[in-house]
């Protein structure tokens, strides 16, 4: 089966798109490298034994995705490309836009024109914005508090119409990931981000490996079990297979689900720090800061539908996300920038 990955040069798809090699999927990926690195792909190949193509390219360029759907004919098309700070968003909108919904909408075409019915995407839990109730199911509110959220919305939105016209037999998923986190267990691939982190796992790699002083923990006044954020971390490589689940299953599924893709447990930033400090035996030195504005207390995922329709769960717990973390981190001190 041919699998179009775009984004694929990045944290995710490059970790999507060696578990897609390993269980024999021919894969080409498109990605303008805004964020992403041959260098992950170079990896890829060598960690799967395998050939992948790869075409420099963006997805809002209908004439070049043209020229790849045409002579790869793919007959599904995994959908990362797009930009994913929630501060950035708030500050470029009309960026985040252009290429989260119009790149989409440009995908979607290019799709059309041969006839590839099926696509899943990247969604995120922060559709849901402030929870509601706890853990989060897919029937809760969809409420995002910043423009990268709704962006999220909209491409979903965007796939629910366009998967319904009759009589195609289109499909599309949308996984609504939680908290990436973690790495290859090789160490050789993971997240490589260019400027400081604005995720927590990245920052404590950072402090933990030298590269930055100490962390800053917004907020310990919470309501939750030490006053600390609590939220639903899930291991790439678990995430990663969560894909290859839908590949599997999408042509069983209604045209359009969106399903949440997590572990069902909520886990405190400092419960993060501890287990990271005992996986690394490195210490990370923290201070308590103000609250982040929009941070809410407590997320988790209900992770039954994904596991009902898709036959997915999540098998990695903290120690291996923080274990992996590490082992990525401590190999590739400036990730691929000095590779
Ligand atoms: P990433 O930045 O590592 O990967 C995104 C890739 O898309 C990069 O390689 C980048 O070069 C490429 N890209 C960006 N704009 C492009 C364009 N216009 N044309 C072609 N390629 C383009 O991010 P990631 O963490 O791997 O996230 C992948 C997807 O998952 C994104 O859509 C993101 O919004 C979504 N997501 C991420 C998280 C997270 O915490 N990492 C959580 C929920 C959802
Ligand atoms: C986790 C916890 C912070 C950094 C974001 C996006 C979401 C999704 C995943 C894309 C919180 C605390 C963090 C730090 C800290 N991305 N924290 N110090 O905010 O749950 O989700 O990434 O779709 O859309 O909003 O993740 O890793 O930033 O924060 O104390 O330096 O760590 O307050 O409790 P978040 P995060």
């Amino acid at each position: 089966m041919r699998v179009l990955v775009t984004g694929g040069a990045g944290y995710i798809g490059s970790q999507t798109c060696l578990e897609l090699m390993r269980k024999g999927y021919e894969v080409h990926v498109v990605d303008n490298l805004d964020n992403g690195s041959v260098e992950a792909l170079a990896r890829v190949q060598r960690l799967s034994n395998r050939d992948l193509k790869f075409t420099k390219c963006d997805v809002r360029n209908p004439a070049a995705l043209d020229e790849v759907f045409g002579y790869f004919l793919p007959h599904a098309v995994i959908h990362f490309a797009g930009l994913k700070s929630v501060s950035d968003s708030s500050v470029r909108p009309s960026l985040y836009y252009d290429v989260n919904v119009g790149g989409t909408a440009i995908l979607l075409g290019a799709m059309e024109r041969v006839g590839c019915n099926n696509i899943v995407f990247s969604s995120s839990a922060t559709v849901y914005g402030e929870p509601q109730y706890l853990p989060c199911d897919e029937f809760h509110p969809i409420a995002p508090i910043n423009p990268y959220g709704r962006t999220k919305v909209m491409g979903e939105r965007l796939l629910q119409d366009w998967s319904c016209v009759k009589p195609l037999h289109r499909r599309a998923v949308a996984l609504r990931y939680f908290n990436p986190v973690g790495a290859d267990p090789s160490g050789e691939i993971g997240e490589s981000p260019t400027d400081a982190p604005g995720n927590l796992m990245p920052f404590i790699a950072q402090v933990a490996v030298g590269r930055r002083g100490y962390l800053q923990i917004f907020g310990n006044d919470y309501n939750t079990i030490d006053g600390t954020g609590v939220r639903d971390y899930i291991h790439v490589v678990d995430l990663a297979r969560s894909h290859v689940a839908a590949l599997e299953h999408i042509r069983e599924l209604e045209p359009f689900e969106a399903v949440n893709i997590g572990t069902g447990c909520g886990l405190s930033v400092l419960q993060m720090v501890s287990e990271f400090e005992q996986q690394s035996s490195n210490k990370v030195n923290y201070q308590i800061a103000p609250r982040r504005p929009g941070d809410a207390a407590e997320v988790w995922a209900d992770a039954s539908k994904a596991k009902r329709i898709l036959g997915f769960h999540a098998k990695l717990g903290v120690s291996e996300m923080c274990r992996d973390t590490w082992r990525w981190q401590s190999a590739n001190p400036n990730g691929y920038q000095e590779a």
